[in-house]
Order: C-alpha cells, then structure tokens, then sequence
C-alpha cells in the first residue's frame, strides 16, 4: 500500500448507520482483531479487550444500553472496546516484558528501566506511600524536575488513549474489507456492564457496530486543514 491507497482509504471511511443483516464473515472478522490486536499501547502494556456480540437476544439488549441506537439491532456484530484496569498487574507485566526481550523488540536496558517505571506511574502506593501522598508528590517534584502525570490518578483518560487506537486500527481494516462501522460513545456504562457481565477492572470506552451497509450514500466534511494544524 502507498500513501494514495492510504488517504483513499481514510477519506472513504463513514460512520455507517443502516446495516444489511448479512452476516461478517468469521474468517474477516478474525483478520479485524487482529488488525486491532497489532495497534500500539504504552509500555507495550495491552490493556485493550474486544467484546464480540453477535448473539441477536444479546445485541437487543445492548441496543437498550446504547440509548436505542438502532445500528446496535440492525447490525450483525458490535463490538464492545473495554480497557483493563489492571493491565499493569506484576505477572501479566512480566509475561509482556519476557516476550519482548526474546523476540527482539527491547534490550535489557530499557526492560530493566520500564520495570520500575510500570509499577510507579499506575500503582497507586508504592514505597508505603499512600495514593494521596503519590497523588501530591506530582506536582511537588514538577517544581523540580519535569514529571509526568501518572496513569494511576487518570486511569479511565490512559485507556481511552490506548484502547481508541486499536478501535481506529478495527474500522479502517474493516473498511479495507469492504465493511462498514459506526463508533459509538452514546451508550450507559452501566446498563453495557451488566449486559456483558464484564468484570469490574474494565471500562467502557467505545462500541462498535460492524456489517455490510444498506446503502446511505453519505459523504463527509472536516474542517480546514489550518484549523487543525498549528505551527511552532
Ligand atoms: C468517539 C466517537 C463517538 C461517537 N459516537 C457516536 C454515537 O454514539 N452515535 C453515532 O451515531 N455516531 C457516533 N460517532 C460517529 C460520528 O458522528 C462520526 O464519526 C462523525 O460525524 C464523522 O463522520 P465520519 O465518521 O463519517 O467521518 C462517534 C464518533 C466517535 C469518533
């Protein structure tokens, strides 16, 4: 693929909202998450989840939780994009960290610095300290120091950050695949939860319905290019 294929293809994606019953091919939609499972994340460290729903009793009822968005019924799959809380926990960290150095993808030094970077930045009371103590500590050594905010004090802001990159991965590889999708923030976390029976370390974060359009012929507009852009 070249830039042209690639700007062809971004500028053709739409937010699709009449879906034919059709359903996704289950090879294809393999081929989507994986597309999705291969978008970055922060320290490598994951925390995307995608929730498949294609059981029809089970979209009715996500329907409801996603304000009676009818492409929610009308299409034949959603996908529901939770991010974990707790991606950053020792074990699952240590697999990710061994995985990396054998295949190549970090050296010894960095696995050694991001080793205790990890447990600083999302633990919430490391050396004893409390969460407030931590919370404090921020500001007080940016006074110093530059210092980072720390994802344990905006936990639901560093998901959304990593979990919208695969979802953005998922909808242009649909799209390459001749399917159509819609994101979605206008739902109820809570009614979502329960329908899914999700665990509480996960969060909400997009949904995503997916199949072949009814054809809308819809075209879209952004606003100007300087409008986005600002030069320093
Ligand atoms: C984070 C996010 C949330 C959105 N939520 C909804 C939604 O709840 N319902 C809906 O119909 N469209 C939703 N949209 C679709 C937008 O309205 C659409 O992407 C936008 O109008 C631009 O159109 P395009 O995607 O065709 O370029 C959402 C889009 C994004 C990126």
């Amino acid at each position: 693929m070249n830039l042209d294929d690639f700007e062809q293809l971004v500028r053709s994606r739409r937010a699709v909202r009449r879906f034919r019953p059709d359903p996704v091919p289950e090879e294809t939609l393999g081929r989507l998450l994986e597309a999705t499972r291969w978008a970055p994340s922060g320290y490598n460290l994951q925390p995307a989840r995608l929730h498949v729903v294609r059981d029809e009793e089970l979209r009715g009822r996500l329907f409801t939780a996603c304000l009676d968005q009818k492409q929610v019924r009308e299409a034949p799959c959603v996908v529901v994009f939770t991010g974990d809380r707790k991606c950053f926990r020792a074990k699952r960290f240590a697999r990710i960290l061994a995985m990396d150095l054998e295949a190549g993808a970090i050296n010894e030094q960095y696995k050694s610095f991001i080793s205790q970077i990890v447990p600083l930045a999302f633990g919430r009371a490391p050396l004893g300290l409390g969460g407030l103590a931590k919370r404090l500590m921020v500001p007080a050594m940016r006074l110093l120091k530059p210092t980072p905010d720390l994802p344990a004090f905006q936990m639901d802001f560093w998901l959304a950050k990593q979990v919208m990159l695969g979802a953005m991965n998922f909808m242009l590889a649909a799209h390459a695949a001749g399917l159509a999708t819609v994101p979605m923030e206008g739902f109820d976390p809570v009614r979502v939860r329960q329908v899914l029976a999700l665990p509480r370390s996960e969060t909400v974060i997009l949904v995503v319905a997916l199949g072949h359009e009814a054809g809308e012929g819809l075209t879209k507009t952004r606003l100007p290019l300087e409008e986005y852009v600002v030069e320093h």
